[in-house]
């Protein structure tokens, strides 16, 4: 049975993870921390403790005292926010990462954290862009991601961590907003879409990115968790992605369900320098090959869902 800290609890990914943690391993034996508390459900559905992962010595006194085998270190700032703020990203990416990584190998955790298509830079090959490539990012966020890589390696060779993780696309879901990510124009979307009928992208047209909707990035974490050890190869920055789309593709799939759906643009120069460098397509298939990855939803599946959901929550 797996006793879990995660760091970031409260956001995009966090937020979720937490309520599906909870349900296959019992709710008292996930933790979940953040820097901020809401009104949020994950906050009273199980145990939760206020944590800035900056504090080291907090972190691993809460991972002590709850008796974790396990840490989830999701708290980090997105590439747009990291772009408005590199030095605080630095600090916070790489700090918080060093604080969790010190403390899982002194209390001998099992450790996840994710990357991104952000380690990826303009160099690195655009479609089918393999498992082990260049990897030259020219953002804050993707200098982290690659040397957050690189330390979770080291941490695994030369520590005895077992550190695993995943470079996930951008993430798509009805539950929580992401903030300050070069993706996210794939969420907003949708929600403009059932408010409004139409909405002004960030993006440019033609500009491909790799998705993926939350649910099988949920399974993604949990399925790399449970992996027999001796069948990765790679433990950490495993590509993962479901589709790969422009804005006028997903314009397209939400008309099959609001006809009149209008997509327009206003680029937004910082986030679409940031999509330039990253890939179109990425490749998964040492994830496939190594512990069985498989994503359920592609774009109209995706779509579909994301309405209903919406419109339900409303
Ligand atoms: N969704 C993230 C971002 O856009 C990519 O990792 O920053």
């Amino acid at each position: 049975m797996k006793k879990i800290i995660i760091t970031g609890a409260l956001g995009q990914i966090g937020s979720e993870l937490i309520v599906k943690l909870r349900s296959i391993y019992g709710a008292d034996n996930v933790l979940a921390t953040d820097i901020r508390k809401t009104d949020s459900p994950v906050i009273e559905s199980g145990p939760f403790e206020l944590l800035d992962v900056m504090d080291a010595e907090r972190m691993h006194t809460l991972a002590k005292d709850f008796g974790a085998d396990t840490m989830m270190h999701m708290a980090a700032l997105l590439s747009a926010t990291a772009e408005a703020k590199p030095l605080l990203a630095w600090n916070l990416n790489m700090g918080g990462l060093v604080n969790a990584l010190e403390t899982s190998r002194d209390l001998g955790l099992q450790f996840f954290t994710p990357s991104s298509i952000g380690a990826f830079g303009p160099s690195t090959p655009k479609k089918n862009t393999p498992q082990d490539t260049l990897q030259r990012p020219t953002t804050m966020y993707g200098v982290n991601k690659v040397a957050g890589e690189l330390l979770c390696d080291y941490y695994y060779q030369k520590l005895g961590v077992d550190t695993r993780g995943v470079r996930f696309p951008g993430l798509i879901s009805y539950v929580t907003p992401p903030g300050g990510g070069t993706t996210d124009y794939a969420v907003d979307i949708y929600y403009k879409a059932l408010e409004t009928g139409k909405y002004t992208s960030y993006i440019e047209q033609g500009t491909y990115m790799d998705m993926m909707y939350m649910p099988d990035a949920l399974q993604a974490i949990v399925d790399l968790m449970e992996a027999d050890a001796s069948k990765l190869e790679h433990r950490n920055a495993f590509n993962v992605t479901a589709m790969s789309f422009e804005p006028e593709q997903i314009a397209a799939s939400i008309r099959k369900h609001i006809p009149n759906f209008e997509l327009s643009y206003d680029v937004d120069p910082i986030r679409q320098e940031i999509a330039n460098s990253w890939p179109d397509s990425i490749d998964a298939t040492a994830a496939k090959n190594e512990w069985g990855f498989k994503a359920q939803y592609d774009l109209d599946s995706m779509t579909k869902d994301m309405l209903d959901k919406l419109a339900n929550n409303k």
